[in-house]
């Protein structure tokens, strides 16, 4: 795509998201906000944006130095900030930080964001049952672990998770997804589950259906490297805009309109994904 016509594409597809920096600052302002792949990527950008609005964080990813990074420039602003350096598919470390969340009777707003994307047919998947533990175990039971232990407390508190999930859960399973999206929506089905039934007891469980953003994560793949998406700046923006809401979900504009469509049409959508895979 040229240069003119996928800024255009941007524009239209990805618009950038307002957000009211003042209202964001109120609402963050002292509180205790949990990030999940803080290290990098969307979760990197949150932190950031959130250190700006002097939040206290909780910081949890596997790479020492990106969160050591985020750990000092957070102290240079002035905001209390703790670092889990912790791998969240290994089940020890995983209950050791659930263990210290419960240690936590302040927090406020936890962002479960870290997650694993695999790009795989299943034909290549044969010997690979290590692919859905991976996805399962990161995308799936580490956002449920985590859920469980701050529960009660944000019920204390009337806080909220607020998860990121990823625009194609709201079409027909496309290929070569099998693991990343059978993950990504037992996420969603736990989070909606969770947030009607607690929804009157004062927590919130919000879900962004994020589309494509350009991260280390997307941009192994060298189609959507080249695709008009947001930046990971723009997608923090619309956690925090969600957030801040008291909206149940984030989708795309055109998510809203070609949702019940494809489903309707989800043989001719078959069809497509059959000729482009
Ligand atoms: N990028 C997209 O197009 C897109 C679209 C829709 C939804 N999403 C969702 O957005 C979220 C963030 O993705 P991203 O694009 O920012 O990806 P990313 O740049 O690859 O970042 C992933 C984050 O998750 C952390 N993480 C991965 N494995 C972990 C583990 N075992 N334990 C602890 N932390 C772990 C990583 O930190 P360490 O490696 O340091 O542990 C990193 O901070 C994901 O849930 C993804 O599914 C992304």
């Amino acid at each position: 795509m040229n240069s003119a016509l996928s800024k255009i594409v941007k524009k239209i597809l990805y618009p950038a998201p307002k957000i009211n920096s003042q209202k964001l600052k109120q609402k963050f302002k002292g509180q205790w906000v949990v990030i999940t792949g803080a290290s990098r990527g969307i979760g990197e950008a949150l932190a950031s944006r959130l250190i700006n609005c002097g939040a206290k964080l909780i910081l949890v990813a596997r790479s020492e130095d990106k969160l050591k990074a985020l750990y000092f420039k957070a102290l240079e602003n002035n905001c209390e900030v703790k670092i889990s350096i912790t791998d969240l598919r290994n089940r020890e470390q995983l209950n050791a930080f659930c263990e210290a969340l419960r240690q936590q009777p302040d927090v406020k707003y936890v962002f479960c964001n870290a997650g694993k994307s695999i790009h795989r047919k299943i034909m290549d998947s044969i010997d690979r049952m290590h692919d859905f533990d991976r996805t399962m175990d990161l995308n799936f039971k580490a956002l449920t672990s985590i859920g469980l232990a701050v529960l009660p407390n944000l019920q204390k508190n009337h806080g909220k998770i607020i998860y990121t999930s990823s625009v194609s859960c709201l079409y027909p399973a496309a290929p070569k997804w099998s693991a990343y999206h059978s993950s990504k929506c037992a996420a969603n089905i736990w989070c909606q589950t969770v947030d009607n039934e607690l929804k009157t007891q004062g927590v919130r469980v919000q879900i962004a259906y994020m589309p494509l953003v350009h991260t280390q994560m997307s941009d192994v793949t060298e189609i959507y490297r080249k695709m008009p998406a947001y930046s990971a700046e723009e997608a923090a923006d619309i956690l925090l805009k969600l957030s801040i809401s008291d909206k149940r979900c984030y989708k795309p504009w055109w998510a809203w309109l070609t949702e019940v469509p494809a489903f309707c049409l989800s043989p001719i959508v078959r069809k497509i994904y059959n000729l482009i895979k």
